[in-house]
């Protein structure tokens, strides 16, 4: 949606990725593959992965803190926290209570939002329209996902390619041209076997025989879920750029979910963008889910690569399938 001249914009990005590294070559050790197969396949060479102590709820609260500080905003000026998530600390309460908490953000309302790898995408499309009407002036966008708590380590075909991490934006009220200038949403149930969790849920709940059949780990059609992912990316790219009466060639930098370095390539030369106009993170941090396109974001802000007036394009596909995209321009 085009706004007029109140407009969100990002004041200040943050992220937290575990220091653990699990490289190719210790996968290697685990499931039959190949350092080989996974870098020519993926392009990912590691991923980091929380340790067995450690919850989602840590990393989110790292990289909001981070925003926080580098917009220099303390948590009790606060007053919407929006973490996307399919990865919480638990089934209830919402992890963005859990975050309220954490930071001393009295008083914030505070919701998870899942749409799996689309979540940042989602929860941006979501708090931008509280702030551009005027409800609330400082919103945490908060992508958090762990998944390798739900990674099933001898399913070859998903363990290589998922890491854990957050990254998270804080959205304030600013002025025309800067700011959020357009999303957009899409869904499709009818594929929601092409990625999902089977148990853990009221259709299946925990029991010894869901364990035992590893059914509360993630399953996924690869193949399948690329195809559309490259089609979804790049129509929902398009589609958000012609709202904000742009085209491909304005865009300064397009910041995908990372999921396969294949499918990033692909949106690339469909949009006809340049090897530099992309950021690409995958190697080091594999997919993120919800909290990819933020953390790429933040590197990209803390390395110097995004200059005030940019356009910045994010565009992401996920379980569900959901897909969508957001353009912004750089600034306040
Ligand atoms: O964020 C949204 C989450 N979803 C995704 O990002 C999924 C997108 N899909 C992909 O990234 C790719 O489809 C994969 C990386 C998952 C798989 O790559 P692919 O080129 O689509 O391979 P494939 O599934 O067609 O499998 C080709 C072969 C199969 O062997 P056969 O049947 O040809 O003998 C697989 O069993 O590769 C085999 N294979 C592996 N071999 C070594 C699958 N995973 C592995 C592996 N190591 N880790």
């Amino acid at each position: 949606m085009m706004r007029g001249e109140r407009r969100a914009v990002i004041r200040g990005t943050g992220s937290s990725l575990p220091d653990k590294v699990l490289t190719n070559l210790e996968l290697e050790r685990m499931v039959d593959t190949s350092d080989d197969w996974i870098t020519s396949r993926t392009g990912i060479r590691e991923r980091r992965v929380a340790r067995e102590n450690e919850y989602m709820s840590q990393f989110a609260t790292r990289a909001a803190e981070r925003a926080l500080e580098s917009a220099g905003l303390p948590a009790s000026g606060v007053d919407l926290i929006v973490c996307a998530t399919v990865t919480p600390d638990m089934p209830i309460p919402a992890t963005a209570c859990i975050v309220q908490n954490n930071l001393g953000a009295a008083g914030a309302a505070a919701f998870d939002l899942a749409a799996g790898c689309s979540g940042f995408i989602y929860a941006l499309a979501v708090a931008e329209r509280f702030v551009a009407a005027g409800d609330y002036r400082a919103v945490l966008v908060i992508g958090a996902e762990l998944l390798s708590k739900f990674t099933d380590y001898r399913d070859r075909t998903t363990c290589v390619l998922f890491g854990d991490g957050a990254g998270a934006v804080l959205l304030t009220p600013g002025e025309a041209p800067y700011g959020v200038l357009a999303t957009e949403m899409h869904a499709d149930g009818s594929m929601a076997d092409f990625i999902y969790v089977p148990a853990g849920g009221t259709r299946e709940p925990a029991s010894e025989l869901t364990v035992a059949e590893r059914r509360h780990y993630i399953r996924m059609r690869g193949n399948e879920t690329f195809k559309m992912a490259v089609r979804s990316m790049e129509e929902s790219s398009r589609a958000v750029l012609q709202k904000a009466g742009l085209t491909p060639a304005d865009v300064n930098l397009f910041l995908p979910h990372q999921a396969n370095r294949r499918i990033i390539d692909a949106v690339g030369t469909r949009l006809g963008l340049r090897e530099n106009q992309v950021y690409i993170n995958i190697e080091r941090v594999g997919n993120t889910s919800a909290a990819s396109i933020p953390v790429a974001l933040d590197e990209a802000v803390r390395q110097g690569l995004v200059r005030r007036g940019d356009n910045l394009l994010f565009a992401a596909f996920g379980t569900g399938l959901t897909w969508g995209a957001a353009v912004c321009k750089w600034g306040s």
